[in-house]
């Protein structure tokens, strides 16, 4: 029974928030997500009761601490069906990503090859790839999206040819929020043997993820998008592919000898792509943002969320003066604009009634050239929020004006 009158209960920031004197009805899911108390009381603990790090020190609460930050490796293990040994702790996707792009794609890529992705992806699924294509002499080229900005198959079928090495999407666009899919591009890539590297920062969050099913060879997110704590993220990858794959950095914890000639002899992975002082205790609130989500289920979890956007969609496509991007996408992402007021005006409204929202480009630069708009306003649910939540949204939504904007900055 998904109950999220008693799921609110868990979050300090709904307890009775204000924000322009208006209960805060957060809508900025997609940027960052609110901390059950669980989450925050496994971050305390470490700095309350268990300070020391792990894997180097030689007394009990040492190992008791690196037994916990491991048995986090297992949770995230479990949460997308992947083998402990492929789990990487990043400091967030972004992290990932980049270790993924210079670590595998600068020793893999070469002149002529190409690597294949989309104009919606986020500034960290792209940017990485197009510095390695220009120290590598590989060619970015773009899978066709539709005209509303969808992935799809057959789209994808036209662009895959034999050149295509990587295959770098987003599971989830963060702008859109279509499912893409991955599963069906996975396939096919690896008739073509290139290798499939999945953004999942807004995948995983919201929809089940097992990577044996899906099949990609890496995947990344983030754990502050799963009310886990910042400045932490996982890259998954298939294990021969880390074993294979050059670290972006080294130092302690990461190698098992090194001499004076400069030798260096790694460990294995996961172990090598971990130097350095790990963020121990972002890893212990990970590992309880995970638990809690499983706890409600990752399936209920999507249908709730579906039936709030459904809602939305529905009370939101009466209003005239809105343009709606993507009323047909399944996640909890809504996309619009308001006729004749500038996105960020949008949005600074409904902060003054209390409403959080993110407008601009949202760091995915170039779906601005498909979506034929240089901003919109995005609203991105979770399942903490409500219908009547919702109701506010649209309340405030109707009143978008120019008018009702003059005087909100001055
Ligand atoms: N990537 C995050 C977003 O879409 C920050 O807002």
């Amino acid at each position: 029974m998904f109950d999220v009158n008693e799921i609110r209960k868990d979050f300090p920031m709904l307890n009775g928030k204000m924000m322009q004197n208006h209960p805060l009805v957060y809508l900025d899911n997609g940027a960052t997500t609110l901390k059950p108390q669980s989450v925050i009381d496994a971050v305390v603990s470490y700095y309350t009761e268990t300070s020391c790090n792990i894997h180097r020190g030689d007394y009990d609460l040492s190992f008791q601490i690196s037994n916990e930050y491991e048995q986090g490796r297992k949770t995230v293990a479990r949460f997308l069906n992947a083998e402990v040994n492929e789990i990487v702790f990043t400091s967030g996707a972004s992290a990932a990503l980049n270790q993924i792009a210079f670590g595998y794609g600068m020793d893999n890529l070469k002149e002529g090859d190409v690597i294949l992705t989309t104009h919606e992806e986020h500034a960290s699924s792209i940017l990485p790839w197009f510095s390695v294509a220009k120290k590598t002499g590989a060619k970015i080229e773009y899978i066709p999206l539709t005209d509303k900005g969808e992935l799809t198959v057959e789209s994808f079928q036209s662009a895959m040819h034999s050149a295509v090495k990587v295959v770098a999407v987003a599971a989830v666009s963060n702008v859109l929020g279509y499912k893409n899919p991955i599963k069906e591009i996975t396939a096919l890539a690896h008739e073509y043997g290139a290798v499939v590297v999945c953004d999942g920062a807004q995948w995983a969050p919201h929809v089940k993820t097992d990577v044996k099913d899906l099949d990609v060879d890496f995947l990344a997110f983030s754990g502050h998008k799963l009310c886990g704590p910042t400045g932490i993220g996982v890259l998954y990858g298939k294990y021969d592919l880390l074993e294979a794959m050059t670290p972006m950095m080294l130092g302690g914890g990461a190698n098992a000898r090194f001499d004076a000639c400069g030798n260096i002899l790694l460990k294995h992975a996961p172990a090598k792509f971990e130097a350095g002082t790990p963020a121990i205790e972002a890893v212990l609130g990970l590992k309880a943002a995970l638990e809690y989500l499983e706890k409600l289920g990752m399936d209920a979890i999507e249908e709730y969320e579906a039936s709030l956007k459904r809602y939305a969609v529905e009370k939101l496509k009466e209003l005239d003066h809105l343009i709606l991007y993507n009323a047909d996408a399944s996640t909890g992402i809504i996309t619009f604009n308001v006729k004749d007021v500038f996105a960020q005006d949008a949005a600074s409204y409904l902060n003054s009634q209390g409403i959080a929202v993110r407008a601009g480009n949202h760091c995915a630069k170039i779906l601005t050239e498909v979506l034929k708009t240089s901003e919109t306003i995005r609203a991105s649910l979770y399942f903490y929020n409500t219908f009547e939540e919702v109701d506010r949204f649209v309340e405030a939504a109707k009143n978008i004006t120019v008018e009702n904007c003059v005087g909100l900055f001055f």
